[in-house]
């Protein structure tokens, strides 16, 4: 089977489904989007070093960032949130486009806004540039999957991420090479502001060309979250928690769950659940944990043991340096050594399997999601 897309014919290959291949096309993807970066050079957003060299200015000008998009797109720029902070020292805020482009805001000079589209048609996340540079923030920067597209063109600064075409409605590669820029971009911007060391810029750089080998082993647990999918197939609900930068990827496993397999879920800061979720759980209801083995461990542990007294049922990506061990209720699989600021880019893959096989066995359709379109043009 092959779908033309533009000039391009993309092949399933094995694969089921395209959202299958993409999956697996990650780590591939990831060293496409990162190849030839050598240093943290502004030039990077120059679109390849294609355009002037505008970035040095933009990011010298810049003493905050506004990130703009939709979507799964939405959840990579919270991640960056994270990042953007404890890295470069830069206060940073992410709205969904379709909020920010009607609501009156407040423009702040010295404002870099940043896009993040896969496709760079969205409908929302163009009004909401646009919006943004009537205001007179005219620092824009996009991190984008299609170097033909508007939003491209509209930027003053682009990253083209190199995921290749992305077929299937539910955005995987795209959503980890967004997560890979924006990396790349907190460092250009902590390089900038004097608070990346060269030490810590070389062991930043290694481990994110260690990622396509470490996403590799990830993809490799597929077997256990295939067990996972069977129990989760037969439910109608799911809650989802994280923590920190993983906050954002329970929020993306739940999208994920609920476009392609129909099931209603959720995610929480786990830290939330007593002011309300808890009300909600019982054995009907299984709650997905991404436990990395960071500084939030144990206060994650504890409301692990929240969700099991009420009979929660627990399904735990455990970092393997966190002792997190199986027991009745707790089902765990067991992730690699915790990778650090990266860990999010690692934590995201079982939870796209985990929604892709409980789509199988649900038998929906898997790459056309019903109601939903792969670009969202339109409003
Ligand atoms: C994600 O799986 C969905 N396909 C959807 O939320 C998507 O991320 C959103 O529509 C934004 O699309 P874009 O990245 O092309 O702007």
């Amino acid at each position: 089977k092959t779908v033309q897309v533009g000039s391009q014919d993309v092949a399933l290959g094995p694969y089921r489904h395209y959202m299958q291949k993409e999956i697996f096309e990650q780590p591939r993807a990831l060293a496409d989007t990162l190849e030839g970066v050598e240093g943290i050079v502004p030039e990077l957003f120059d679109d390849h070093g294609v355009r002037s060299r505008a970035a040095w200015r933009v990011f010298d000008a810049t003493q905050r960032v506004l990130i703009l998009a939709c979507g799964t797109s939405y959840y990579a720029g919270c991640v960056a949130r994270y990042w953007l902070e404890a890295i470069a020292g830069v206060p940073t805020a992410v709205e969904i486009a379709s909020e920010y482009r009607y609501r009156t805001s407040v423009p702040e000079p010295g404002t870099l806004v940043v896009t993040i589209s896969q496709s760079g048609e969205t409908a929302d996340t163009l009004a909401a540039l646009r919006h943004a540079q009537a205001l007179g923030l005219t620092d824009t920067l996009t991190i984008c999957n299609v170097a033909t597209s508007a939003m491209v063109r509209e930027c003053e600064l682009a990253y083209v991420t190199r995921a290749g075409v992305e077929i299937g409605v539910a955005s995987t590669k795209a959503f980890t090479t967004q997560l890979a820029a924006l990396f790349l971009l907190t460092l250009a911007l902590a390089q900038r502001k004097g608070r990346l060391s060269p030490e810590q810029e070389a062991q930043h750089l290694r481990a994110m060309r260690h990622l396509p080998a470490a996403l590799q082993a990830v993809l490799a647990l597929e077997p256990q979250v295939i067990r996972w999918a069977e129990d989760f197939a037969a439910k109608e609900h799911a809650l989802f928690l994280g923590r920190g930068l993983h906050y954002p990827i329970a929020l993306e496993g739940a999208l994920k769950l609920k476009e392609i397999s129909y099931i209603h879920a959720e995610a929480y800061p786990a830290g939330e659940l007593k002011h309300g979720p808890l009300a909600l759980v019982t054995s009907a209801m299984p709650v997905v944990t991404v436990a990395p083995n960071d500084a939030l461990l144990e206060k994650l542990k504890s409301n692990m043991q929240e969700v099991r007294a009420r009979g929660g049922v627990l399904y735990v990506l455990a970092d393997a340096d966190t002792h997190i061990t199986a027991s009745e209720g707790l089902h765990v699989i067991r992730m690699p050594e915790h990778y650090g600021a990266l860990s999010p880019i690692l934590h995201v893959a079982p939870l796209q399997l985990l929604a892709y096989h409980t789509a199988c066995l649900r038998g929906t359709d898997v790459d056309k999601p019903r109601n939903l379109a792969k670009s969202v043009t339109v409003e």
